[in-house]
């Protein structure tokens, strides 16, 4: 796919068909988000990846909002420092690497779902964390249950009229 058209096709995808994602294209995603820019190029992430059934389902209930993760093929937790004060700038970089695991995910063909992550001691339990790092997001993925991606015409979001300021507010 071409990135102008991953970009109009992602969306956020929490149904997905029972079909694995090949080896190559998971690492394809991963590799992705290993290349992500940081912050002195500090790369505070580590992404760890979740198939197996079982254990998906229990680290869909570390919010509310993460129920999706349960029918997912792969889920990727998103790890950075628990260290409050690390935490404002990794947090940049942890959406940077959002966005790109996403847009590779997309240019494949394959939706991804953001979570938030609610009870951490969970997430930390389920993905045998050590102390000094937090699974801050979960990114759920999977081919999409209700039809392929295709560039989005009408996208839910504010006009860019009112999103762009040229040189002042
Ligand atoms: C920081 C962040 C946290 C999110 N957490 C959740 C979540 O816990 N559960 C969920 O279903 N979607 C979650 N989302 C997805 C958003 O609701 C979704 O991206 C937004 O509504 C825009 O829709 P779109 O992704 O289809 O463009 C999250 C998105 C972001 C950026």
């Amino acid at each position: 796919m071409e990135t102008w058209d991953a970009i109009r096709s992602r969306r956020n995808v929490r149904q997905y068909a029972d079909r694995p994602i090949p080896d190559a294209a998971l690492e394809q995603i991963l590799e992705a988000g290993r290349r992500t820019p940081s912050a002195r190029n500090w790369q505070p992430w580590d992404f760890v990846v979740v198939t197996d059934r079982d254990q998906l389902a229990r680290l869909s209930k570390v919010w509310q909002g993460a129920r999706h993760v349960a029918a997912s093929a792969a889920t990727i937790a998103l790890v950075g420092p628990e260290d409050p004060a690390q935490r404002e700038a990794a947090l940049y970089d942890l959406g940077q690497a959002t966005m790109s695991i996403m847009l590779a995910a997309a240019d494949l063909g394959i939706g991804s779902g953001h979570a938030s992550v609610a009870d951490h001691d969970l997430a930390r339990e389920i993905l045998g964390l050590p102390a000094d790092r937090r699974c801050f997001y979960l990114i759920a993925l999977g081919w999409p249950a209700d039809g392929p991606l295709r560039p989005l015409r009408q996208p839910d979001r504010r006009p860019l009229a009112e999103v762009v300021h040229h040189g002042r507010w």
